[in-house]
């Protein structure tokens, strides 16, 4: 049976640092890009010297802002995985794209290069907001970049971050109602979380601005639902919505606890080594990991062995996020507290499947702590 490998590739540069954000990325004076790109082949060719896993059927350049590698180095990179791999006819290779127009420029560029599918950080569709967030681009900016995208690209994505401090459930039914005008088969709607180590953490404790409270946030989850499924845009992940057939196949992978190596400063995944299921994960540092990688072939920092028992886990967290939820066969679980969150209606059993509700995947974290004692 052929194995499938998804490929994550960590571009950690951004041209500034959202206050929001805990998302490995720096911003340099200056990046020797032959430099990132042979290092990026040398951990490609040191994880398939390593790990099991026949065929590519998803890449994703992730960050970061990948948009800003130079499309050369992209193709670099692809063709080295066409090179050290069979990669699937049709594979997704989904690049991560801010929507400023320097950027937009470059997607033609992008696509000969190899990329199918790119995601944009539209983030919000006021520019109140976009300057509160700390965001490079106007509104205006990204509605252009996704009229240049849609001219390129089959498929593209949007993300945007809503339950923001003071964002009443009608000016979010607003703007998303103007969101769904733009958004093309799949669509990531994630809520504001205040990240330790964040600029925000410090302002938002200091009582600079406030989240909306558990309760605000529940209703505005209700609402993106609702207008989400009813424009054909169901989740089929805690955040992330699509039209039949539009999933994202890596974040699939991710979610349905598949392979995929992560390449990269700061990358994580999920591999198999001897049969083996191993966790790895790379040094954050971008400098520390080009020296790393050009005295060792790699700039790994962990790779530990999953128990049984761990797996189990993971597979559990990764599967309950997914509408379709996750098998449960091979994981031994305390049947006394599942009955008990599927009598409160936060899971339910089909088969040899527990999926999620609407309202399990809302407290998502509290119901898997109380299930996983
Ligand atoms: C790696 S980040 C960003 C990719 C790209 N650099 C950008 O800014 O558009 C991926 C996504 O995570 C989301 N995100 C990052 N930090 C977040 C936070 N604290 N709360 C909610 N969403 C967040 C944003 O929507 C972002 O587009
Ligand atoms: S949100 Fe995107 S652009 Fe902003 S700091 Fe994070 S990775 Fe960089």
């Amino acid at each position: 049976m052929v194995k499938p490998l998804s490929i994550y590739i960590h571009w950690p540069f951004c041209l500034s640092k959202c206050p929001y954000c805990d998302f490995n990325s720096h911003i340099a004076d200056s990046v020797n890009h032959a430099r990132w790109l042979s290092c990026f082949k040398r951990e490609l060719s040191y994880f398939k010297n390593t790990v099991e896993g026949d065929q590519v059927v998803s890449i994703f350049f992730g960050g970061g802002t990948p948009s800003l590698m130079r499309p050369e180095t992209v193709q670099g990179i692809l063709e080295y995985i066409h090179d050290l791999w069979d990669v699937k006819k049709g594979c997704e290779i989904t690049l991560e794209a801010n929507p400023t127009s320097i950027e937009a420029g470059k997607f033609q560029d992008f696509k000969n290069a190899g990329i199918n599918r790119v995601s944009i950080g539209v983030q919000a569709l006021n520019d109140r907001d976009l300057k509160f967030l700390g965001r490079q681009h106007s509104a205006q900016e990204a509605l252009s970049a996704i009229d240049v995208a849609d001219k390129i690209f089959d498929r593209r994505t949007i993300d945007i971050i809503y339950a923001r401090p003071e964002q009443t459930l009608k000016e979010w039914e607003e703007e998303l109602s103007r969101a769904l005008k733009i958004i093309k088969g799949h669509a990531s709607l994630y809520q504001l979380t205040i990240e330790q180590g964040t600029p925000f953490y410090t302002s938002h404790k200091r009582g600079d601005f406030s989240v909306p409270t558990s309760d605000a946030g529940a209703d505005l989850y209700d609402l993106t639902q609702d207008m989400m499924e009813a424009a054909g845009l169901p989740a089929y992940e805690v955040s992330n919505h699509a039209a039949e057939g539009q999933e994202s196949a890596h974040n699939l992978t991710y979610w349905r606890y598949g392979d995929y190596i992560g390449v990269g400063p700061g990358a994580h995944g999920r591999v198999t080594i001897d049969g083996q299921k191993h966790a790895t994960r790379i040094h954050r540092a971008p400098d520390i990991w080009l020296d790393r990688v050009e005295a060792h072939e790699h700039g790994l920092q962990g790779c530990e062995a999953l128990s049984k028992t761990d797996q189990g886990e993971e597979a559990l967290m990764m599967g309950l996020r997914l509408s379709e939820g996750v098998d449960i066969q091979s994981i031994p679980l305390n049947e006394g507290r599942l009955s008990q969150l599927v009598r409160e209606g936060d899971l339910m059993q089909e088969g040899t499947r527990l999926i999620a509700t609407r309202q399990g995947r809302l407290r998502l974290n509290a119901v898997l702590s109380y299930l996983l004692v």
